[in-house]
């Protein structure tokens, strides 16, 4: 039977302890702290240990949010993982995460929309519940972009970061609550504006797309800049919109957080003040899909997000996709807590005939280990999510 409403009763979300500084670029590429924060807002971001993969990330963001709805792992029905850079091209990560976090009987696939897939996997699992086929869907956005990115390519290297970020959606049988208003675009006219040339059926891996770097993430920034101010804004407007509400009405944003300017460029473009906008991509950069799971989760532990508080994920990245949903918040922030007993590690399973040859890239590898003076040990296992390097707020 259809539930009345699909709430979010738990979230989460992990980032690897250790922490790529700008200082620590400016010894890769021709770059400064000075031009990444004036540029992008960001002053450091995340990097995986060699032994965390997009699954292992996301498994710990999602046990947290199950932690915090109060449920057992088996209570989940559907597990979806956003994400552009999975473990394997198959199976599916949310295969491995279902695994992983110890569920026996959900079912499990990934959603491939870029920095929008935390948005459209929490809209597919809003639209799952509401149809009345599943209660309880977890909700993962996680990326491991520092795998995927050419070290010596100053227009990339500096933005994006690791982490995962978690909801829990469930069927509730109260009136109200939860996603109010959505949408979704994608405009194939920006397909290549960010992309992954090889890999896939139009460009096989081989020694020679690997020779020419086709294998990590390419973007014309500007025109994507261009595009993101825009559509954000116009999304946002349209969830607030179907939502039967006024923008000054909305509590706090949760916006993909790509560049501290595009975020401001929305705020003015919306007629609204900063402290409206929730904003972390100076600890964490651009970490593409999983970036609006973790800021909400963020934003909810930190107190920015009250019971009966309307707020507005938006999102948008390569594709060109945007999604954005106006959600009235309904679950007890100090829920949050209960994801302090979840130790902050998974593992999994690996093929018994195969191993992986050293996943981390040696350009990085080498100043991490120039930085720290021992190489990352490949058992860094996190015990508990790590204060960030500093808590200013930009300005
Ligand atoms: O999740 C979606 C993913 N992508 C995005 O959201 C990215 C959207 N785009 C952006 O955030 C910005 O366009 C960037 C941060 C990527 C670039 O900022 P910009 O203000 O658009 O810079 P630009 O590309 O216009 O470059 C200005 C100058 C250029 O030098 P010249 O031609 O003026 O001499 C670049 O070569 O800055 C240079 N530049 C850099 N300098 C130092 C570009 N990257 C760097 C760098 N360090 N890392």
């Amino acid at each position: 039977m259809a539930p009345m409403s699909a709430r979010i009763t738990g979230w989460g979300r992990y980032a690897p302890e250790r922490v790529l500084t700008n200082a620590d670029l400016e010894k890769l590429v021709d770059t400064s702290d000075e031009w990444i924060r004036s540029r992008t807002g960001i002053r450091e971001r995340r990097v995986a240990a060699p032994h965390e993969t997009t699954a292992t990330l996301a498994a710990v963001a999602g046990k947290r949010a199950i932690a915090v709805a109060g449920l057992e792992p088996d209570d989940v029905d559907l597990i979806l993982v956003g994400t552009l850079t999975p473990d394997y091209w198959m199976p599916s990560t949310a295969a491995l995460v279902k695994e992983a976090i110890g569920n026996t009987r959900a079912a499990a696939f990934d959603v491939m929309a870029a920095c929008s897939g935390f948005v459209y996997a929490y809209a597919t699992a809003d639209a799952f519940i509401r149809a009345g086929t599943y209660r309880n869907v977890l909700v993962i956005g996680a990326e491991l972009l520092t795998r995927f990115l050419d070290f010596s390519d100053r227009n990339t290297c500096i933005l994006f970061g690791d982490g995962a970020g978690a909801v829990v959606v469930s069927a509730s049988d109260e009136e109200g609550g939860g996603m109010a208003g959505m949408e979704m675009t994608t405009d194939p006219d920006g397909a290549y504006m960010i992309w992954l040339p090889s890999g896939g059926s139009k460009s096989p891996p081989s020694s020679e797309t690997i020779r020419r770097g086709e294998h990590y993430v390419r973007m014309e920034g500007k025109e994507t800049y261009r595009y993101a101010t825009k559509t954000l804004a116009t999304s946002a407007l349209k969830a607030i919109e179907r939502a039967g509400w006024d923008p000054g009405e909305v509590d706090l944003f949760i916006p993909h957080q790509a560049n501290i300017r595009i975020i401001e460029s929305v705020a003015k473009g919306l007629g609204l003040p900063m402290d409206k906008m929730f904003v972390n991509v100076d600890r964490y950069g651009n970490t593409s899909a999983a970036s609006v799971g973790i800021a909400l989760a963020e934003a909810v532990d930190s107190g920015r997000v009250q019971l009966g508080d309307k707020i507005v994920f938006v999102a948008f990245g390569a594709g060109f996709t945007s999604g954005a949903a106006a959600v009235t918040w309904t679950a007890d922030p100090l829920h949050g807590k209960r994801a302090d007993s979840v130790v902050p590690t998974a593992s999994v399973r690996a093929p018994v005939d195969w191993d992986s040859v050293d996943p981390m890239p040696a350009r990085l590898m080498a100043v991490l280990a120039e930085r720290d003076g021992v190489q990352v040990p490949l058992d860094d296992v996190v015990p508990g999510e790590p204060e960030p390097a500093h808590r200013e707020v930009l300005a």
